[in-house]
């Protein structure tokens, strides 16, 4: 008689892939590094076609070809989102690639001086105000007339704490994060009916090149990885619905699971056009 064979139990390597955002087309602004780059790895993990940007080439191609690496989908163009024509091309080549846009992590940014504003140089007032606040509009302005026409979708951007308290020598970050909570809450209002979703959220100090730069001294392995932050934004991703639209949100007040209607950012699970077996560069 032959033995009856018990499945083996396989381990899982830590790049298992698991699908709780099978399909969805995210773009993550600000993925060469920190938070962008871990919130891009999770996703592409976890099922997503991820399209990765950010300003350094080295940077943006290594963080797409570790994603592919381990088995995900991804496509990286250098961009700098504080011009419209770039957000744009950015946004067009989400849509050539894979035909629609679930989601939009709004991550990128820039600390700029930490100067009292009486010192605060002018010229770096307006870069920071392009990128952090212009930058996340221009971001804005192209995924939302896309996820209009879907009737789906979801924008989440990155603020901060010093953008809903103001604190000495924040200067125009602060002055940006405040903007791009009031940039969401209009649009959530805007966008409601269209079934899209905006929300805001602020990681905490987090383990990253911005946080090193504006804190030179504290011990950095007392702070917080960037995957808690990721794993956040995947919360809030699933978590996207009308009831939290408009919301902002941080580590100690993310919403419950199960929303009662969500807004659909997960594709309709039907077979992707084989997008894995294309080869083109990261
Ligand atoms: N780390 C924290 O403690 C903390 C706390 C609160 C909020 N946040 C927010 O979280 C987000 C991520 O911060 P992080 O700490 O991960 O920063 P980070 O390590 O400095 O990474 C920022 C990313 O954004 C990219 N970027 C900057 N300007 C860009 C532009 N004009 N166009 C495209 N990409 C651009 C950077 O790449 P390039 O320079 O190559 O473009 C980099 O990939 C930011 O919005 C930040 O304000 C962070």
């Amino acid at each position: 008689m032959a033995r009856s064979r018990r499945p083996r139990t396989v381990a899982q390597p830590s790049s298992v892939i698991r699908h709780r955002l099978p399909n969805t087309v995210v773009i993550v602004t600000g993925a060469g590094r920190g938070i962008g780059r871990a919130t891009a790895e999770l996703f592409a993990r976890e099922g997503a076609r991820v399209v990765l940007c950010a300003r350094t080439g080295r940077e943006l191609h290594a963080a797409c070809l570790a994603i592919r690496a381990a088995g995900g989908e991804a496509v990286a163009r250098v961009t700098d989102i504080g011009s419209a024509r770039q957000a744009r091309a950015l946004v067009n080549l989400a849509l050539r690639r894979y035909g629609r846009l679930g989601l939009l992590v709004n991550n990128a940014g820039i600390l700029g001086p930490r100067v009292p504003l009486v010192r605060y140089p002018h010229r770096d007032w307006a870069t920071v105000l392009r990128i952090n606040l212009s930058g996340t509009f221009y971001m804005m302005q192209e995924a939302a007339q896309i996820m209009a026409r879907q009737r789906n979708g979801c924008i989440i951007t990155l603020s901060s704490s010093v953008g809903r308290t103001g604190r000495a020598q924040w200067g125009a970050y602060a002055v940006s994060k405040f903007g791009v909570d009031g940039l969401s809450q209009v649009l959530a209002d805007e966008l409601r009916p269209a079934h899209v979703c905006a929300i805001t959220f602020n990681p905490g100090g987090t383990r990253t090149a911005m946080r090193a730069k504006a804190y030179p001294r504290e011990d950095r392995l007392a702070l917080r990885d960037p995957s808690v932050a990721a794993r956040a934004l995947l919360h809030l991703a699933i978590c996207s619905s009308p009831a939290i639209s408009g919301r902002a949100f941080d580590l100690n007040n993310l919403p419950p699971r199960l929303p009662a209607h969500h807004y659909g950012i997960r594709a309709p699970n039907r077979a992707p056009v084989s997008l894995t077996k294309r080869k083109t560069k990261c």
